[in-house]
């Protein structure tokens, strides 16, 4: 069929600049039928260029910080004004972990839907309700809200102010092997809406596939049975060695069963910074209160500071040396420190082992960066405000 290898070899000269690009034919025989696949350059080429191209865009879109000034608020049909810090919806595209910010209005109430995500809230300013599956919780700021994978959840406002909560979600994770899906109820009752996909709950025998089965629905079983709300007023703070002090809103620890997700609080004193270190993992960090910046650098040495404030986040990314400064000498900053960490920071210390995976420096210098602990004033600890 040399006229279709003559239309092959021209199309595929219009497409050298596409690397990607596939040309395919098929050869229709008397009585066989064979499939050919011709690219305009070799695997080898395809590939390289494929990566090269990931790892520029990745460089380009990535922000050490992204101020709240930056966040393009925008209602939606869901009822729900919103704005997004990192994810392709914002234009800021992501792999693991995306984050925006809701407003609700008083006497709102949004749709309900689900999606095959999980994800948590972080309540910053004023008061709201969540109903997730048949649960309803009311919450304030400073409160954390897990949305576990699936649940149906939709939000309303009975006070007197708009609300804002933070959200972060596994949403980007999903998209990556095609598994991200929303379903829309609208005003529905929880209780007129399908119920969670069935699942093959058990099967006899020591065979994989019985094995498989248990093993799969022991795990879904136990997700369900995670923990939903963290209420500010339980919390308790603890001073770390590395200068600060924390408490968990939301992880593992505490009784949550998310993909992974996890949010600690820690309050830097007024005027100190936490002490300098690195992780493989990446790690966002919202300000909930205070201002200051963050020092970020491939070495101990070699980086550059990043102002923030109330409402920023601030992007660390992975195996880079960070430390936050508070700028204020009278107040303390909160920050919100989010990872995923079951699932992709742990797999990413699994990958990049035996490196050291957390990486402090020696107990003199980190003394030295945090000053001595004793002299920290720690004022009673204030549930956060918005605006
Ligand atoms: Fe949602
Ligand atoms: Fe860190």
């Amino acid at each position: 069929m040399p006229g279709r290898y003559a239309l092959l070899a021209r199309l595929a000269s219009h497409a050298d600049n596409v690397p990607q690009v596939l040309i395919h034919l098929r050869f229709f025989g008397n009585d066989t039928l064979t499939n050919v696949t011709r690219t305009a350059m070799s695997h080898y080429e395809v590939q390289k260029k494929r990566r090269a191209k990931f790892i520029e865009d990745w460089r380009s879109n990535y922000r050490s910080v992204i101020h709240l000034r930056d966040v393009e608020m925008r209602k939606t049909p869901r009822g729900l004004t919103t704005g997004v810090y990192l994810g392709k919806d914002g234009d800021r595209p992501v792999r693991t972990v995306d984050a925006a910010a809701h407003e609700i209005e008083p006497g709102a109430v949004t749709t309900v839907h689900r999606h095959s995500w999980d994800a948590v809230m972080l309540c910053v300013g004023g008061n709201g309700w969540t109903e997730v599956d048949h649960a309803r919780v009311n919450w304030g700021p400073g409160d954390a809200i897990h949305l576990p994978v699936w649940s149906w959840h939709r939000h309303g406002n009975e006070g007197e102010s708009r609300a804002r909560f933070m959200s972060f979600s596994s949403e980007p994770f999903m998209d990556i092997p095609g598994f991200a899906m929303i379903e829309e109820g609208g005003h529905s009752s929880i209780s007129q809406l399908a119920g969670y996909p069935s699942y093959a709950a058990s099967s006899p025998g020591n065979d994989v596939y019985a094995r498989r089965i248990r093993r799969l629905a022991a795990g879904l079983d136990e997700n369900r049975r995670g923990r939903i709300h963290t209420s500010w007023d339980e919390l308790e703070f603890l001073q770390s060695p590395r200068g600060t002090r924390t408490t968990f809103l939301l992880d593992r620890a505490v009784g949550y069963r998310t993909s992974g997700l996890t949010i600690a609080m820690f309050e830097i004193g007024p005027g100190r910074a936490q002490s300098m270190h690195r992780h493989s993992g990446e790690a966002w960090l919202y300000v909930v209160e205070g201002h200051g910046h963050s020092f970020i650098g491939d070495t101990p040495s070699e980086g550059e500071n990043y102002e923030w404030a109330k409402g920023d986040l601030i992007v660390v990314d992975h195996y880079s040396w960070h430390q936050h400064f508070n700028d204020d000498k009278k107040t303390t900053a909160k920050v919100v420190r989010v990872h995923i960490l079951d699932t992709l920071l742990n797999t990413m210390n699994a990958l990049c082992y035996p490196l050291n995976l957390l990486e402090e420096p020696p107990d003199d210098i980190r003394s030295k960066q945090t000053g001595d602990l004793g002299t920290i004033e720690w004022p009673q600890v204030q549930r956060p405000v918005w605006p």
